[in-house]
């Protein structure tokens, strides 16, 4: 069935998409499937009025699943478990939707949630949905000044956020992180919405902030406002190639019909199975499938506040999976590597009954075939590796078993997915053959979910994604499709990397590391990292003159990156250098570090200024504990 619905999407996209849009409900039908009439900018479903809270919750209330849990909170961190069903969820998302229209929050108003793994940010987003609101979450690992750019970039009428976070044992303080941020920020929220949890309590500021219990006491529950299918739901900054992230847009309809789709179609999930995302609300997985892709199809959600190690043991996943009935658990691989790490001949997994669970998907960073094939003779299930980015918000390749599963290719995503049509070119824009590595791009228009533009944006989308090749929107990924058509996606053609599965930009941390007063010049690259996938590591050139300890710079280096990016950067090893290598005309040689410290033969580069250069390179490295490259 893949082949004959692909050719279907790409030959028929209208009828393929209308069909799709069938299965959920519209207070008014769409005029046109697709709006085409401005490209490169593409909306989906115009005409039509949705809400997609409505879709998520009072639809399969409406529809005999009010008694069936919607999401079970599954916390090791408190030693918590709780179950909402359908009705109960949207009782307090109505009721908190109700919350925010009282504090004037109106159709197309932003508001921040910058929150952790708690059922209440999954409330927050419905209930921003249930009145048009456009939420965007903003991870808990990112530090204040991370905060401030967003807040600065969304001016959110309210920021909702609560007294802590919970990282295995260590309980992180949110509201001086908030605080912070507000103070950075030239916009300023009309309010603060506060949950206190029992762990650590805020510190409020009067007048500004609002508890949040306090305000559910008296909150009246609120109806669903129809919005416009291109509306927008949700904003989802991700890393861009500078410090200043990108506003990714998520619209109301066509992201609905996508995501529904995808459930059954990709995951072979029905309604009334229990499907786990084990990733964070703050990352597009989280809202994608923690929170909107289950609910729309009636699912029950998995809401785990926990880690794959640690919490307890490297048995946690097989405990929620038993415990819960997991049909279908999503992660990153690199919480496979950890579980791995600790329980190599999976003795863990032998202790609990996983006979429900059927299908283990990895994205969010390349999945080395060693640990596919560990995943697999330890679980008896497929795995399988899909590949996606903030920006699309579901996959793009991936087997889609839903469709009656395709052979499974290690080191491959398998195949582009129904509705993107994926193409591999060269520097010209020409297709490669089969087995040649390229540029991976999407022909315009992309499907229904993905971003239609950048949050107050339009230039900034089209010069980072449509420009370089016109009329295919770029992924930036690199890599080659086989004489199969089996995409392998290899690398980024930028700055950014995917440290455990969480997306940063080296060029984010380079103005960090510049903005130290030491630091005459800068190279962040990403190496290879057994447990993380990457890591980045930092070389600095000090400026003349400067006698400081360099162990201490590198320790303020560090602690920069912390305090700036966030504990998410993982930034922990840099080294300070004599100088950098370059080409002569003063480009830095990345990619040349990277193979070094990764242990790759490198090609001595024609352009460089000087080859001595790499030698010390080499010399640092190894001291950093890295493998040496070979040379030539
Ligand atoms: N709030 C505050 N701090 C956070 C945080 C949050 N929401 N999330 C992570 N951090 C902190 C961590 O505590 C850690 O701090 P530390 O340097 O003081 O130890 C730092 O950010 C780095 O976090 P992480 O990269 O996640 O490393 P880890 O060692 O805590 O955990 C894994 C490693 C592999 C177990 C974990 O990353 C994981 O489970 N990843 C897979 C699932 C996933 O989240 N995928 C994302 C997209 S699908
Ligand atoms: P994010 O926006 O955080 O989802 O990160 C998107 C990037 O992660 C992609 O552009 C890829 O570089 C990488 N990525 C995601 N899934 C995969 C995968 N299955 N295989 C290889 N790389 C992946």
């Amino acid at each position: 069935m893949y082949e004959q619905l692909y050719q279907q999407s790409i030959n028929d996209r209208d009828g393929f998409w209308a069909e799709a849009a069938a299965a959920v409900h519209w207070y008014q039908k769409w005029d046109r499937v697709l709006d085409d009439s401005n490209p490169p900018f593409y909306r989906w479903f115009a005409g039509g009025l949705v809400n997609s809270c409505y879709n998520a919750l009072d639809w399969h209330v409406a529809n005999g699943r009010a008694h069936q849990p919607a999401l079970i909170y599954d916390s090791p961190v408190t030693g918590s478990v709780k179950t909402y069903t359908y009705q109960q969820l949207l009782d307090e998302v109505a009721r908190f939707a109700g919350a925010l229209a009282a504090q004037g929050v109106q159709k197309g108003d932003r508001v921040i949630i910058y929150m952790p793994m708690v059922p209440e940010t999954a409330v927050a987003m419905l209930a921003c949905a249930r009145i048009g609101a456009i939420h965007s979450v903003v991870f808990g690992g990112f530090a204040a000044n991370e905060l401030a750019t967003r807040i600065d970039d969304a001016q959110p009428k309210l920021i909702l956020s609560a007294s802590c976070g919970i990282e295995v044992a260590r309980v992180i303080p949110y509201k001086p992180l908030l605080d912070k941020a507000i103070e950075l920020a030239h916009h300023q929220p009309a309010h603060c919405i506060i949950l206190q949890r029992p762990q650590e309590k805020a510190e409020m500021v009067h007048g500004r902030d609002l508890d949040w219990a306090e305000l559910m006491t008296t909150a009246q529950p609120v109806d669903c406002v129809p919005v416009a299918a291109t509306d927008p739901l949700y904003i989802l900054y991700t890393s861009g190639t500078t410090g200043i992230p990108k506003g990714v847009v998520r619209d109301n309809g066509g992201h609905l019909v996508a995501l529904k789709w995808s459930m059954k179609n990709v995951y072979d999930a029905d309604p009334g199975d229990v499907f786990w995302a084990a990733s964070d609300m703050g990352w597009a997985v989280g809202h994608s499938y923690i929170v909107y892709g289950p609910l729309f199809h009636g699912c029950t959600t998995i809401l785990y506040e926990g880690k794959p190690v640690g919490t307890p043991d490297p048995g946690a996943f097989w405990r929620v999976i038993s415990q819960h009935n997991v049909k279908i658990l999503f992660t990153a691989p690199t919480a496979f590597r950890a579980i791995k790490r600790e329980d190599p001949n999976g003795n863990y997994i032998r202790q609990y009954n996983l006979d429900n669970f059927r299908y283990l998907f990895l994205a969010g960073e390349r999945c080395d075939p060693d640990t596919l094939l560990w995943a697999q003779n330890q679980l008896g299930v497929p795995v399988i590796d899909h590949w996606w980015q903030t920006e699309t918000g579901w996959p793009m390749g991936a087997n889609c078993v839903g469709l009656g599963m395709l052979p499974v290719k290690p080191g491959s995503c398998t195949k582009p997915v129904p509705g993107y049509d994926v193409q591999v070119l060269d520097y010209a824009g020409h297709l490669v053959a089969a087995g040649d590595i390229g540029s991976i791009v999407v022909k315009l228009p992309m499907p229904p979910g993905c971003l239609p533009t950048l949050w107050n944006n339009d230039q900034r989308y089209v010069d980072s994604y449509l420009s370089e090749y016109p009329g295919y929107y770029l992924t930036a990924d690199a890599g080659f499709k086989d004489e199969d058509g089996y995409l392998f996606i290899m690398s980024r053609t930028d700055d950014i990397i995917n440290v455990a599965g969480h997306r940063l930009s080296t060029g984010g941390m380079e103005e960090v590391l510049s903005g130290h007063p030491d630091v005459a010049e800068c190279a962040v690259v990403g190496v290879s990292d057994e447990l993380k996938g990457e890591i980045p590591v930092g070389f600095v050139v000090l400026k003349a003159g400067v006698l400081r300890d360099p162990d201490i710079i590198v320790q303020e280096l560090i602690q920069r990156v912390r305090e700036q990016i966030g504990p998410v950067a993982s930034f922990k090893v840099a080294a300070v250098v004599d100088r950098l290598p370059k080409t002569r005309s003063g480009k830095i040689l990345r990619g040349t570090i990277k193979k070094i410290a990764d242990g790759n033969e490198y090609r001595m580069p024609a352009t460089i200024d000087d080859p001595l250069i790499l030698g010390e390179i080499s010399d640092t490295l190894a001291k950093l504990g890295y493998p040496k490259g070979s040379g030539d």
